[in-house]
């Protein structure tokens, strides 16, 4: 197991280029199954959730190669298989995205139930039941859901919340099913707009993407397509603050800035100077940081994503910071390792109160998710002396050469083999 050794009290300054993002590159992959032909998928990140969705389309019967020029080539010209086995499901929950492409194809699925998570329960309830108002019929045992459908008929679907791969299903399931699908309190994540542009590609009919309510009108079948995965805006938001957090001056290179206003808005209350360009964003840090308060709210609001890293941010800043996290009902596992640098935070409920702080210590610290070892990570570079942050397998889930991209910004960060 791998650990980051970083000395911290270093600026961040120069320029970074933010990579594909993780959570539009898992759906569009599965997506591929929905047609026989060859698609070809540009600038997807070379992360380890996307090698488990490559293990997971190959033993569905998909061809998955990568070519010199990073273009990855996905063919689906005949499934062999259906089922999502409990190995892969249980290492990446996202697995569970090839449920609505699957049954879209075969009109039958077999998926390993995702337990719970470090960060939630995060049930796939709502997945299922737009299926069976689609038509399918859902049996569980033996620690894994099978849905079964004659045919898929268009259908009228309310999420009861607004469900990001949940939304991604139900979509997927609707683009070759009979008739209309009207999708209510759909989220409306970039990501989900990314898709869908994928999907019209490939001759699907969709309207509202980006919107609470998506129409999605089948058609009989969809064809092959070349797509280029948009940039990961919470990799953009996890260098922003970190440039932030060590009062650097950072350029942040292909990102988009319309998908990251929330935390914009958040860091200019906090002080910060943002310059926005078309496709980069200039921050700018100082001493004087704000603290400010955050609630993480379905997408255009504070995305949960960042919560863990912007926390951090607040635990040196001026004040009293109120973290509210309405997302996942345990997103705060990283509390406890930011006390241990020296922060002060009380959790009551759903909130992180962060009393700002002179300073943080290095200190030996534990990664429990991918968002909450960003965090960490920040926290390092902020911190006097050294900082060991152990189980970042969890961070090259996500995080495109992270070491390696910190580095060149100026951090003190290196990855030794644990013992
Ligand atoms: N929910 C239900 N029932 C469902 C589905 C969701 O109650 O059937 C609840 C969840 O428990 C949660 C809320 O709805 O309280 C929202 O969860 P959502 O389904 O939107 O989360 P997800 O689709 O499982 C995606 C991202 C997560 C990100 C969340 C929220 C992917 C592959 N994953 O998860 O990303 O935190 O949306 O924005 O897109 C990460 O990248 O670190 C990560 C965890």
């Amino acid at each position: 197991m791998d650990k980051f050794i970083i000395k911290g009290g270093y600026r961040l300054t120069g320029e970074v280029t933010i990579s594909g993002a993780k959570n539009s590159a898992l759906p569009l992959m599965a997506a591929c199954l929905l047609t026989e032909e060859e698609c070809v998928l540009e600038g997807i990140p070379e992360l380890r959730d996307i090698q488990t969705m490559e293990k997971l389309l190959k033993s569905l019967g998909c061809e998955v190669e990568r070519d010199s020029k990073r273009l990855m080539h996905l063919s689906a010209k005949k499934i062999i298989n259906y089922e999502a086995p409990y190995e892969l499901v249980k290492t990446m929950r996202a697995s569970v995205l090839v449920l609505g492409p699957l049954v879209a194809r075969l009109k039958k699925a077999r998926i390993s139930m995702p337990g719970g998570c470090a960060i939630g329960d995060r049930p796939i309830n709502l997945h299922l039941a737009a299926l069976q108002k689609m038509g399918a019929s859902i049996t569980q045992s033996h620690g894994y859901v099978e849905v079964s459908a004659k045919k898929l008929r268009g259908a009228n679907i309310y999420c009861d919340v607004p469900t990001v791969t949940g939304t991604e299903n139900m979509i997927m399931a609707a683009v070759c099913a009979e008739g209309i699908t009207i999708i209510e309190n759909a989220a409306k994540e970039p990501e989900i707009v990314d898709l869908v542009n994928f999907l019209r590609k490939m001759g699907a009919k969709i309207e509202g993407e980006g919107t609470s309510v998506i129409k999605v009108e089948g058609v009989k079948g969809l064809k092959g397509a070349k797509h280029k995965v948009i940039p990961d805006r919470i990799e953009a938001g996890t260098f922003i603050i970190a440039a932030a957090a060590t009062c650097g001056n950072v350029l942040i290179k292909n990102c988009i800035p319309e998908h990251l206003e929330a935390l914009e808005f958040k860091l200019r209350e906090a002080g910060i100077q943002i310059e926005k360009y078309i496709d980069s964003i200039r921050v700018i840090g100082n001493r004087n940081i704000r603290s400010v308060d955050i609630t993480t709210m379905p997408y255009p609001g504070f995305p949960t994503d960042l919560q863990a890293q912007f926390m951090a941010l607040m635990t040196t800043a001026k004040g009293l910071s109120v973290i509210r996290e309405t997302i996942f009902e345990n997103r705060f596992i990283h509390v406890s390792e930011l006390k241990r640098m020296g922060a002060d935070i009380t959790i009551k409920d759903r909130n992180a109160i962060v009393k700002g702080v002179e300073y943080l210590t290095g200190a030996p610290v534990m990664v429990s998710d991918l968002r909450a070892g960003a965090a960490l990570v920040i926290a390092g570079l902020m911190a006097e002396g050294e900082t060991e942050v152990q189980r970042i397998y969890h961070l090259d889930r996500g995080y495109e050469s992270m070491e390696k991209k910190l580095s060149r910004l100026g951090a003190k960060i290196k990855r030794v083999k644990e013992k």
